[in-house]
């Protein structure tokens, strides 16, 4: 298991052109949790959950990695066995900048999951075709995203990557999904880099707090590790 885990949130994909969920204009502004991401919503609210998909798609064809993605998969490349990805985000741009086994807790944009086997399709940056039927059981598709009051199946593997841990990187995530404050309180090392502070993070439990965009801080970032790294 390695020992540096970088975990990250919307903020890392902020400067990419993708939309935080919390921020001033942040997507939670714009669309209702519950009539968009909430369990349930497929049934009773099926074309306008799937046409947002759509245009998330759309527009993650649109952008492209930055600094921070790249630097963290040259990172990573130097160091396979030692840096672990862990994310929040369903976009692919950490798969785009070259980075391997990125741990996505909350689903993958670019494919859809039966609703009744749970078999997977990669659909790309393309609109889910609604009439396509999984071919082992016939069953609907939907986005494979994890709605809010679902069951997050990624997520023990969260607790199995962060086993052998011991310097904690968390860029851009506010931190009122998942708390990570109790991980950093274990590690040697921690490193907090958020634009702003988050009333859902204590702050004093982490080594270093970096109140800086993620492709700022990133170069110091990247430094620290490779100073731990080489002990
Ligand atoms: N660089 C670094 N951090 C940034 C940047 C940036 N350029 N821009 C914004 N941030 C920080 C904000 O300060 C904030 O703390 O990123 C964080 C974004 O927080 P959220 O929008 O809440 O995103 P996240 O924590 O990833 O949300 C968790 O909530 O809606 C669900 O499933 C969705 O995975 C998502 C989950």
């Amino acid at each position: 298991m390695a020992r540096v885990v970088i975990f990250s949130g919307a903020g890392i994909s902020a400067e990419s052109g993708l939309s935080t969920f919390r921020d001033t204009g942040g997507l939670w502004e714009k669309y209702r949790i519950e009539e968009i991401c909430q369990a349930g919503c497929l049934s009773w609210n099926r074309e306008n959950t799937l046409a947002f998909y759509d245009a998330r798609r759309e527009q993650l064809a649109s952008v492209t990695p930055n600094t921070a993605h790249y630097a963290i998969a040259k990172l990573q490349a130097k160091y396979p066995n030692d840096v672990a990805i862990i994310t929040q985000n369903v976009d692919d741009l950490f798969e785009r900048a070259g980075c391997k086994d990125i741990l996505h807790l909350h689903g993958f944009l670019p494919r859809l999951r039966c609703e009744q086997c749970g078999a997977t399709h990669l659909i790309g940056y393309t609109k889910q075709e609604r009439t396509f039927t999984c071919k082992n059981c016939g069953g609907s598709f939907r986005p494979d995203i994890v709605f809010f009051g679902e069951a997050a199946p990624m997520y023990e593997h969260l607790y199995d990557a962060m086993q052998d841990c011991q310097f904690l990187v968390i860029i851009g995530s506010s931190g009122n999904v998942i708390d990570m404050d109790h991980f950093a309180l274990h590690v040697k090392v921690s490193i907090l880099n958020n634009l702003e502070p988050s009333d859902a993070i204590n702050e004093r439990v982490y080594t270093k707090v970096l109140h800086q965009k993620a492709t700022e801080a990133i170069d110091e970032i990247v430094e620290d590790i490779e100073r731990f790294m080489q002990g």
